[in-house]
């Protein structure tokens, strides 16, 4: 049946249970206090126990709201204007026309997705070209790519990181510190060509970006649900104030829609119950994210992080061992592309799965000539039918009992998110709306979904290897790792 929320519809036909079924089923699992902590969620009070702080990202959608003058606002919207308007010069009096995010996790995943997905929607007058990269991974392979294509006295290089410690994130910047110097010295580079997007202002200090070049965000904050904040400025230097803002609107209208609606018609709170019983009623261990429209197609890449890092867990927000499943694998890809690679498996494979498709029914595509707009709208049309057809086989299956190749298994359970355009609004609130969804399983699933030790203690590790990479330690681990940091050595 479909569900209608802000900018946002989800279809669950495909699912096992009807929604008054999975109610009877699946309701119980939503513990009385849901209600309590959902609210306390949405005014910035709920605790994330472990690292003793409050949740604080859905407020952050609203230190930047059009209402709100703050300064942390103006001067965050003054530099989008100055830097896209063509006025912030460099240290050589150029005018910047490059801009490099780096960061990583959700210092890189959300504002890149983001940016990809809303830049047609840069509208403002003073549009100067500027191009936004993003650079992430540590081994430097991004760096690279980019590198060769920006100018030392024409880039500004964004610092993203919540802890402003991430060892990534500061070897690339280490690099780019090298790259630049026949070109720049490191002051005119700190005074002209570096901005910092951190929770940690004083680290922003130390390092010596000058505090009109340092923009904060809350602790409470986490880096996976940060694009929101001022996090989200590779994303309005991409489209300009106006569409990061509908951004923030259309994110604060599911947020009203999650605390409002009724459970049954509550779009966060159904994808959470349908989650939560095929995973602990039909066994399934797997989410494949499916969007069919490009220009969300880093969305799989990004509810990895939001949704894997949150629930991931074998521990209680208590600390007290969970004994039963949890959040499942999330994977996936571009629809269209993922037909021509391992849709094959989904339909005739053995495996179980189960997959949100996103569909967009329609796109303008304003500024073409008319022979073009109409053959991209046909274009549209094609993606959803196909959108609709692959989740029909997955679901309804097909049978040929004389022909085994020509046998499809059949029932997949799926949901279908529906946008009737993608705009800045319907994007936010598809977000918002997968950010309310792992909460909500994180308190029937009774973890903290706003910490990630695994991931700490994986990084924990790697300086401990690195160190006698490095020579600086003579610790063993295994028999492999040993071979190998010998064979490096
Ligand atoms: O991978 C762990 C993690 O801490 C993520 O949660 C975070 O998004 C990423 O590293 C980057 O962290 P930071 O923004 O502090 O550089």
């Amino acid at each position: 049946m479909i569900k209608n929320g802000p900018y946002l519809a989800l279809d669950t036909s495909y699912q096992k249970l009807s929604v008054d079924e999975l109610f009877e089923a699946a309701a119980e699992r939503l513990p009385e206090h849901f209600d309590g902590y959902r609210q306390q969620l949405c005014r910035g009070e709920y605790r994330n126990l472990s690292e003793d702080r409050p949740v604080t990202h859905v407020l952050s959608r609203s230190v930047h709201a059009v209402a709100k003058q703050s300064n942390r606002k103006t001067r965050f919207v003054e530099t989008v204007q100055k830097l896209r308007s063509g006025r912030w010069l460099g240290a050589t009096g150029k005018p910047i026309t490059d801009v490099v995010n780096i960061g990583v996790g959700g210092s890189d995943l959300g504002p890149q997705m983001g940016a990809f997905a809303l830049r047609e929607f840069a509208n403002d007058s003073a549009v100067h070209n500027l191009q936004v990269h993003f650079v992430s991974s540590m081994d430097g392979g991004q760096l690279y790519a980019v590198l060769p294509i920006v100018d030392p006295e024409t880039t500004l290089f964004i610092i993203s990181s919540k802890s402003f410690g991430t060892v990534d994130t500061f070897a690339n910047v280490d690099t780019v510190r090298k790259w630049l110097e026949p070109a720049l010295t490191q002051d005119q580079w700190l005074a002209n060509h570096v901005v910092g997007v951190s929770a940690n202002a004083q680290a922003m200090t130390d390092y010596g970006i000058p505090p009109a070049q340092q923009f904060t965000f809350g602790e409470g904050v986490g880096g996976r649900f940060s694009l929101w904040s001022a996090l989200g400025l590779s994303i309005a230097l991409t489209t300009g104030i106006r569409p990061f803002e509908r951004m923030l609107e259309g994110a604060k209208a599911m947020d009203e829609h999650f605390l409002e609606a009724p459970l049954a018609e509550n779009l966060p709170v159904l994808l959470a119950l349908y989650g939560v019983y095929n995973r602990e009623q039909l066994g399934i261990n797997n989410l494949a994210i499916l969007p069919y429209d490009g220009r969300l197609r880093m969305l799989p890449n990004y509810l990895q992080q939001l949704d894997m890092e949150s629930n991931g867990k074998q521990a209680t927000a208590v600390n007290k061992a969970i004994g039963y499943p949890t959040g499942p694998i999330i994977w996936g890809g571009f629809g269209p592309n993922g037909q021509h690679a391992f849709f094959q498996h989904l339909h005739q494979g053995y495996d179980e799965f189960t997959a949100d498709f996103v569909a967009v029914l329609k796109r303008e595509a304003p500024g073409f000539e008319k022979t073009v707009q109409d053959g991209l709208a046909e274009q549209q049309r094609l993606a959803v039918a196909n959108c609709l057809a692959h989740r029909r086989l997955m679901w309804e299956g097909s049978e040929n009992e004389a022909s085994p190749s020509d046998h499809y298994p059949g029932g997949h359970p799926s949901n279908l998110l529906i946008m009737d355009e993608l705009t800045p609004e319907s994007f936010g609130a598809l977000i918002a709306a997968y950010e309310h969804k792992v909460f909500t399983q994180g308190v029937i699933w009774n973890l903290n979904s706003f910490d990630q030790p695994g991931v700490e203690k994986g990084k924990k590790i790697a300086l401990d290897v690195l160190r006698v990479l490095e020579g600086e330690s003579d610790e063993t681990f295994d028999e492999s790792t040993d071979a190998i940091i010998k064979r490096m050595r």
